[in-house]
């Protein structure tokens, strides 16, 4: 029987009043009034579709990390690797969504910041919940943000769950040791809501895992797509810098401190360190630069 047969032999229902079967189901005339425009800037739709779209990408990542986690609880490797590959795609649609607002100048930013401020009040990033939620789930636990919620109870109440759960590699740890893996007991039990330490003992299980592929396939696997997760993140924030170097310079920023100074060091934060560590020792020769080798040869 075809698909299209066996949709057939189902009995349609009717859309809402005043709706399609497609705008109810999408809800498009929703979606679409929330594009709301403060200026006649021509360029404002650009910039409200990129932050709104973006905020869907990073739900999306939430959503995705969480199911990934429930995979890996179930000790189902594969599920949770082919959960983990959905988001290095939403990853490369989040880093071409810069094209959007890739035109903007100083004049242009403020021109609609201005009027931003004088709506809103004076605003910053930094209370945007779906990224801090998505960091603390790659593993960057860092409680001071949640000051930035006081005004938004719910959302604040809900970081602070986020911050005293399992990371999505807290989760992986958590996996090594029950099959078999030596992590440290003490880092399994450790404070979830304190900023992760990174351990010798699990880049050793980086190195083991990478010293043998063959034998440890699906755990290799599972390193490379954490490695290109963690990638996406950092080239999203590297895309982040150069657009606030673009459109803001030295200006200071939320704090007073000059913006790119306070962004800079945070793209040394990347998820999952042991597994980059662990690369300094991983493969034969050890130490030996591809560019060296060539220029001796
Ligand atoms: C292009 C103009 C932009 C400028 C000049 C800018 C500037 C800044 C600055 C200075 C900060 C540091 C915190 C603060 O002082 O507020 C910041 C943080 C942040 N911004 Fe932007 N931003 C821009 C665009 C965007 C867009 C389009 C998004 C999202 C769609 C975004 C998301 C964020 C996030 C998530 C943080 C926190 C980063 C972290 O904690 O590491 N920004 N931004």
């Amino acid at each position: 029987m075809s698909d299209t047969a066996t949709l057939d032999s189902h009995q349609a229902a009717t859309p809402p009043d005043g709706h399609t079967p497609y705008s109810a189901w999408l809800q498009t005339d929703l979606l679409h009034s929330l594009q709301r425009t403060l200026t006649d800037h021509p360029g404002e739709h650009a910039w409200n579709t990129h932050v709104q779209v973006t905020e869907l990408y990073w739900m999306l990542i939430i959503r995705e990390l969480q199911s990934a986690q429930r995979c890996l609880r179930a000790d189902d490797l594969a599920q949770a690797c082919r959960t983990l590959r959905r988001i290095v795609a939403h990853h490369e649609a989040l880093d071409a969504n810069w094209r959007l607002i890739e035109w903007m100048t100083p004049n242009d930013l403020f021109a609609i910041l201005t009027r931003v401020v004088a709506t809103y009040g004076k605003d910053t990033a930094l209370q945007g919940w779906t990224y801090r939620q998505m960091v603390y789930l790659l593993g960057i636990k860092q409680e001071e943000h949640l000051q930035h919620f006081t005004p938004q109870p719910r959302r604040r109440e809900q970081l602070d769950r986020a911050l005293a759960e399992p990371s999505l590699y807290d989760d992986v740890l958590a996996y090594f040791s029950r099959i078999g893996m030596e992590v440290p007991k003490a880092l399994l039990e450790r404070d979830l809501r304190a900023p992760y330490v990174p351990d010798g003992r699990v880049e050793q299980i980086w190195r083991a895992i990478y010293a043998e592929p063959n034998a440890h396939a699906g755990l290799q696997q599972l390193g490379e797509t954490l490695a290109d997760i963690a990638q996406g993140f950092c080239q999203w924030k590297y895309r982040h810098l150069m657009a606030t170097r673009r459109t803001f310079g030295a200006r200071p920023a939320y704090f007073g401190t000059e913006g790119v100074a306070w962004l800079a060091p945070t793209l040394d934060e990347i998820p999952f360190p042991e597994l980059w560590s662990a690369r300094t020792h991983i493969g034969t020769p050890q130490a030996a630069c591809p560019h060296q080798a060539s220029r001796e040869r």
